[in-house]
Parts: structure tokens; C-alpha cells; sequence
């Protein structure tokens, strides 16, 4: 047995919130979201917390997760294993919802404000020429500079990491940053200039104060700080270019 504090809040009957304890039996292999589907299952059904594919690829259950071995982190409850939080299989684990953003209900917020600024950034392909028939043909090359930025699944773990985007509900996230990069170095999209002014300014690039909370956490081992450092690079060339009548 292990057990589980996890934090409530129904807006509509609570005024402040609390963190309710549920006894959870596990067995090696088992992942916290398993944890919280028993509570549902065995406990307490009221339980509110969104999850999906329990395969690390939607990005419905992040939330941050600590035990008696981890001080806490945003991460997947899905991919996040009970063993790893306890210390000789006994402790607490301790969940609670992702921050800077409204709750509906328990571990579930509104993430409203997340995919508007995501939306902000234009993420799809802006060709130049008219598309083919078929398919861009894209070089194994090519594909490889996208690699990295294509494996985001917006599980919003970055954005409720980063205290910039809980003081400043108005600054685009690591998330949209990291998308804008992978659009950018996309072999299809020539709309390059455009993606540098959508996030060229204080709500984007320049409200990042370099934290590096969102690299810690990222679950699936991403690098939104670093892939900020390099659209900064990129329009700071881009501005040089045009002092000197180059672009
Ligand atoms: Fe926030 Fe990451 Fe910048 S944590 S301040 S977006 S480096």
C-alpha cells in the first residue's frame, strides 16, 4: 500500500482547496495513472483528472507528481512509475493539478490560454508555391532538423513549469516557442520572417528570462529553453541582415 494526497477543488461548491488521501495497493510496473484509476474505481468516483492514450503520446495526464525520492516535477502520470517515487516502497505520493492555468475540477484545468497561444504561432506549413498533388518530398536530411521539435505532444508540463507564464498570463510559453522552431527549420514552410515577428517581441522571445524549468521537466526530454536560444539567434541575424540591406 501507498499512499496518494491528492489535491481537490470543485469551484463550484469549494472556496479553497485540499488534498484528499487514498491508501493505493500497488505492485511493481504500476504507473501513477493506474493509481488514480483505482482511487476512481475503488473510492471515490467524484475524482476528476483527464487522461487518454496511457502511452506518453496524447498529453491529457500531466501534472505534477512528487514522492518520497522526488521533491516534484511536472510529468506524465502515465509513464511515470510508483517505484520510482518511493523509498523502499513506502512513502506519499503527492498530485497535484498544472499550474497557471484556471481548474475546472481536481487535476483538471482549462487549457484555453495554453492552445490560444499556441494557435497565435500558426502551427501548420506555410508553403510559397502551391502544394503538389501528393506529398513535399522531404530528405531523410531534412527530416532529421525537425526531428527533435516534432515530438511534442503540448502536455502543457513546460508552460506550468515556467514562472514567467504564471506571472504574465499574456507570454507564449516555451511550448509555442519550441513549435515555431520546428515550423522554421521545416523544409516545406517558407514563411520564415513571419514566424520570427509572431514570437519576436515581449509576450514571446524576449519575456523568456532563461529559467531552464521547462527543459527539467519536459517529459519527453525536450529542450524548449534551448530551442528559444536558437529562434533568438535566428532574428538577431535576421535583424542584422537588414541593417545591412541583405534581407
Ligand atoms: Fe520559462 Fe523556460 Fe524561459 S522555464 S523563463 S520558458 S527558459
Amino acid at each position: 500500500m501507498t499512499e496518494f494526497r491528492v489535491f481537490r477543488f470543485d469551484p463550484e461548491k469549494d472556496k479553497v482547496h485540499c488534498f484528499g488521501t487514498y491508501e493505493v495497493p500497488w505492485e511493481k510496473g504500476m504507473t501513477v495513472l493506474e493509481g488514480l484509476w483505482y482511487i476512481i474505481d475503488n473510492i471515490d468516483g467524484s475524482l476528476a483528472f483527464r487522461s487518454s492514450c496511457r502511452a506518453a503520446v496524447c498529453g491529457s495526464c500531466a501534472m505534477h507528481i512528487s514522492g518520497e525520492r522526488w521533491n516534484g516535477k511536472y510529468r506524465l502520470a502515465c509513464n511515470t512509475l510508483i517505484e520510482k517515487l518511493l523509498a523502499n516502497g513506502e512513502g506519499t505520493i503527492t498530485i497535484s493539478p498544472l499550474s497557471h492555468l484556471p481548474i475546472y475540477k481536481d487535476l483538471v484545468v482549462d487549457m484555453t490560454n495554453f492552445f490560444r497561444h499556441y494557435e497565435s504561432i500558426k502551427p501548420y506549413l506555410i508553403p510559397s508555391q502551391t502544394p503538389p498533388q501528393k506529398e513535399f518530398i522531404q530528405s531523410p536530411k531534412e527530416r532529421k532538423k525537425i526531428e527533435q521539435s516534432i515530438d511534442c505532444i503540448l502536455c502543457g508540463a513546460c508552460y506550468g513549469s515556467c514562472p514567467v507564464a504564471g506571472t504574465n498570463p499574456d507570454y507564449l510559453g516555451p511550448h509555442s516557442i519550441l513549435k515555431t522552431l520546428r515550423f522554421y527549420n521545416d523544409t516545406r514552410d517558407t514563411a520564415k520572417k513571419e514566424r520570427l515577428s509572431l514570437i519576436g517581441n515581449n509576450k514571446g522571445l524576449f519575456r523568456c528570462h532563461s529559467i531552464f524549468n521547462c527543459q527539467i521537466c519536459c517529459p519527453k526530454d525536450l529542450d524548449p529553453a534551448g530551442a528559444i536560444s536558437q529562434m533568438k539567434m535566428k532574428l538577431i541575424f535576421q535583424k542584422i541582415k537588414g541593417l545591412m540591406g541583405l534581407g
